[in-house]
């Protein structure tokens, strides 16, 4: 399979389990389109003219001729230069690998990882926050995020890649896509009434069964057990972690139990104070089970994956 097929093929699966309804994700494109067209000189000249086809800012070859033929991937959570070393180490060996596969963003998919953090909006919305409190909650954290991004030095692996001449593409959004919706229409079937019961559901999983022997698996870090869990919230894409402001809105949607695949202290305290159950999934194995159930499509096809970097495969 070339690798530009191979892109194509995630970008399509991610819009295919993407969260937002109806024309809402074409729309959007729609609207950048537009954007592009006005702009000028350098503005137009240096922008990325994959934004007009692919909506996952965070999902991009970032090293190596789109026409390369692959037929085996290393893939892992992180790959860094840590890892790219580790590939050229198992080449030497003799083993053979055509594509370096990250999930987590690397070089311009991290400098972009604000962008697709537009989709959260669009979530919060469908959970029952107006359009308008979704935008204005998420338009300050959208910012923070991206001047969080800007001290890092973002093309150190993709530079790495380039000296060792291996293809390297990452695929962030769209694998968390697949989880997301994995684990949404899972608990739409199996319909827990409590935190407890939907922690043993996610316990059979076998990603989070295996997490869980090395110390990582689903956690309840708000509620307990016996907790009614109310309307369920799967909060596992959208780039990274939103506003801490999202819970006091959610709680008057009627949002009762939320799960993630992490979350930071200043979140947990205002999901804690407007009475929000958090079940924590676990990060490694939550963002596993999304790459896997891409990594399945390709391996169907007859790929060959190897995995490193806290990748916990599962084939289904
Ligand atoms: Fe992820
Ligand atoms: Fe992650």
């Amino acid at each position: 399979m070339k690798l530009i097929d191979i892109y194509r093929l995630f970008i399509q699966l991610g819009k295919e389990h993407d969260p937002r309804k109806g024309e809402e994700l074409e729309k959007s494109l729609d609207r950048l389109q537009k954007k592009y067209e006005d702009l000028k000189n350098a503005d137009k000249e240096t922008f990325d003219q994959e934004k007009l086809t692919n909506p996952y800012s965070d999902t991009r070859i970032l090293y190596g001729d789109p026409e390369t033929e692959v037929k085996t991937i290393l893939a892992g959570i992180d790959m860094e230069t840590q890892e790219i070393l580790l590939a050229d180490r198992l080449r030497e060996k003799g083993g053979k690998i055509d594509l370096l596969l990250a999930h987590h963003p690397e070089g311009k998919a991290l400098a972009g990882l604000n962008n697709v953090m537009h989709m959260q909006e669009d979530i919060l919305a469908e959970a029952g926050v107006p359009i308008n409190v979704a935008e204005g909650i998420l338009s300050s954290r959208i910012s923070e995020v991206q001047r969080g991004l800007m001290p890092l030095n973002h093309n150190r692996s993709v530079d790495a890649a380039r000296l060792l001449d291996f293809p390297f593409m990452c695929v962030h959004t769209p694998a968390d896509n697949m989880v997301n919706d994995f684990l949404t229409r899972l608990l739409n079937d199996k319909k827990p009434e409590t935190v407890g019961e939907i922690n043993t559901i996610l316990k059979e999983i076998p990603e989070y069964y295996e997490a869980m022997k090395i110390g990582a698996g689903p956690k309840i870090v708000l509620g307990a057990d016996k907790n009614r869990c109310g309307k369920i919230l799967v909060d596992m894409t959208g780039g990274t972690g939103g506003s801490e402001d999202a819970y006091a809105k959610l709680a008057i949607a009627g949002v009762g139990t939320v799960i993630g695949m992490h979350i930071g202290e200043k979140h947990r305290k205002k999901a804690e104070k407007n009475h929000i159950n958090v079940l924590i999934a676990g990060h490694m194995a939550s963002d596993s089970l999304g790459v896997n159930l891409l990594l399945d499509v390709l391996e169907k096809k007859g790929l060959e994956i190897k995995t490193c970097s806290g990748l916990i495969r599962v084939k289904r």
